[in-house]
């Protein structure tokens, strides 16, 4: 019985996930999801902060990472993509578990007073630096921050400077800067996906 409804759930985040990429929005890869799941997978989160929703395939994914009692707040500001995105967590059982917060992270993030054990970045990319300090404040010790795209189809890493992805890149490239000299924390680069940036706090 159970197998035939993990079946079920399996089918439902695979049209999620196909029907993202079929209409171009733009979701974790799987490279990626890998790479992060050898961080999780012996975790239990007990709280997830994701900003940058989309139709909620990453923060479905996520979940089954969470301890009996986690949850999961993710936050988007396209209300269609909201509209979406609840209707694939209705979908898949797990309304208790992910809340949407709707609206900017840039206003969001500064009103929220939680402590997160993970914290996945992958909204726009010009706001890396603001979404690291508000990542931060609301760390756990021993926590972990992702920001995927880190190395931006390679513009990051190279002398690349077109005008229209060039506030991108500069803003990438302090994130990089941010955390590898921030003594608190312990850093990796990692070439998955369009690159992932992985930051565990110590303890
Ligand atoms: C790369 S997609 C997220 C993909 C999703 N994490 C996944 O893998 O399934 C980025 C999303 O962030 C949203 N976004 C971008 N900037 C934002 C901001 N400042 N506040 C809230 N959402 C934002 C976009 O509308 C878009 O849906």
């Amino acid at each position: 019985m159970n197998e035939i409804i993990n079946d079920n759930k399996n089918e439902i985040l695979n049209n999620i996930k196909h029907k993202a990429l079929d209409n171009h929005i733009p979701i974790i890869m799987d490279d990626t999801l890998e790479a992060i799941d050898k961080y999780l997978n012996d975790r239990k989160p007990e709280k997830i902060l994701e900003i940058g929703t989309a139709v909620g395939y990453s923060a479905i994914c996520f979940s089954k990472y969470l301890s009996e009692t986690g949850k999961i707040d993710t936050i988007e500001r396209e209300h269609d993509r909201v509209e979406e995105a609840k209707n694939n967590i209705k979908d898949m059982g797990l309304e208790e578990k992910i809340n949407i917060l709707e609206g900017d992270a840039v206003e969001i993030l500064p009103t929220l007073n939680e402590i997160y054990d993970v914290i996945f970045i992958d909204a726009a990319k010009g706001k890396y630096p603001f979404f690291l300090k508000e990542a931060l404040r609301m760390l756990k010790p021993n926590g972990i921050i992702f920001a995927d795209n880190i190395l931006y189809k390679g513009y990051v890493m190279s002398d690349y400077n077109k005008h229209k992805q060039r506030t991108a890149v500069r803003n990438l490239r302090e994130y990089i800067k941010e955390i590898s000299e921030n003594p608190n924390l312990e850093t990796q680069i990692l070439e998955v996906g369009d690159g992932l940036a992985v930051s565990i706090l110590k303890q």
